[in-house]
């Protein structure tokens, strides 16, 4: 088994110029399967509520279902670091709260890192959580736990003051203690530039190839998402089309009694 990656690791990728990869998982089978394809990066995201529990958005998730399954995750995942986003509201309301709240993540749930959404506003939060230990992703540009706020799924900072703000905003939450960002749907040039600002890595969803690594979520990769497809995506195979045909196999042989057949009986 290769060694379990930490966020030092991380950081020298960047420095070496070597593509962190970093992909979405809510079971233990798909993690098992991240991890044993490579990938760095496992991300138990709140997309959790939109990809796998059937809500419209990340909004109704909660700590309670989150812990859950990155419990899961983390049994599954032996070299990947494991990072679990902070439900909506779960890092707002106090800071003692905050902290219970990203330490059950840590403790109950096994991950080794949280990741919370949000500029200026979250600084004091990403310094709290840093100070007890727990490493902190950020989050800027689309940031869908704010997708009332912002009118629906769109591509941010495309004035040059929104630019020039998500660049600080990723400056400052460096120096609040981040140790990776996550740069959603902006302008490529933009990402390029904030991923050369800084000395953390920044992964990009929708945000060109000039960054220190991707995210996708997998389900919308391997084709097994239902629903809108965001342009960023690219699909690597189309699992709903094969499930759909293995399942109507399924029934069609049931149906005809040609299964079981004496292979399957004892
Ligand atoms: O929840 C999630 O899956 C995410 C990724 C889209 C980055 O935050």
């Amino acid at each position: 088994m290769n060694k379990a990656l930490t966020i030092v690791d991380l950081q020298k990728m960047k420095q070496d110029k070597q593509p962190i990869t970093m992909l979405t998982a809510y079971d233990y089978p798909l993690a098992v399967m991240l991890d044993e394809a490579g990938i760095d990066i496992i991300l138990v995201g709140d997309s959790l509520g939109n990809v796998v529990l059937g809500y419209d958005t990340t909004v109704p998730v909660t700590m309670d279902q989150m812990t859950h399954h990155v419990q899961a995750v983390t049994r599954g995942a032996k070299r990947a670091l494991v990072v679990a986003d902070m439900p909506f509201l779960s890092y707002h309301l106090s800071k003692e709260e905050t902290l219970r709240n990203a330490g059950r993540l840590l403790q109950q749930g096994g991950a080794k890192a949280v990741k919370i959404e949000g500029g200026q506003a979250v600084l004091k939060t990403v310094q709290a959580l840093t100070a007890a230990g727990i490493p902190v992703t950020g989050h800027l540009g689309l940031t869908p736990q704010s997708v009332h706020q912002m009118g629906g799924y769109r591509v941010q900072a495309k004035t040059a003051s929104a630019a020039e703000q998500l660049l600080t905003d990723a400056r400052c939450l460096q120096e609040a203690g981040a140790f990776a960002l996550v740069l959603e749907c902006i302008p490529a040039a933009l990402a390029k530039q904030v991923t050369a600002a800084l000395h953390i890595p920044a992964i990009g969803i929708g945000a060109g190839l000039d960054c220190d690594g991707q995210v996708l979520v997998t389900h919308d990769l391997l084709g097994l998402s239902t629903g809108f497809t965001p342009k960023f995506v690219k699909r690597y195979a189309n699992l709903q089309q094969d499930i759909g045909q293995a399942l109507a196999s399924y029934r069609d042989e049931v149906q005809q009694k040609k299964f079981p057949a004496p292979e399957h009986s004892f």
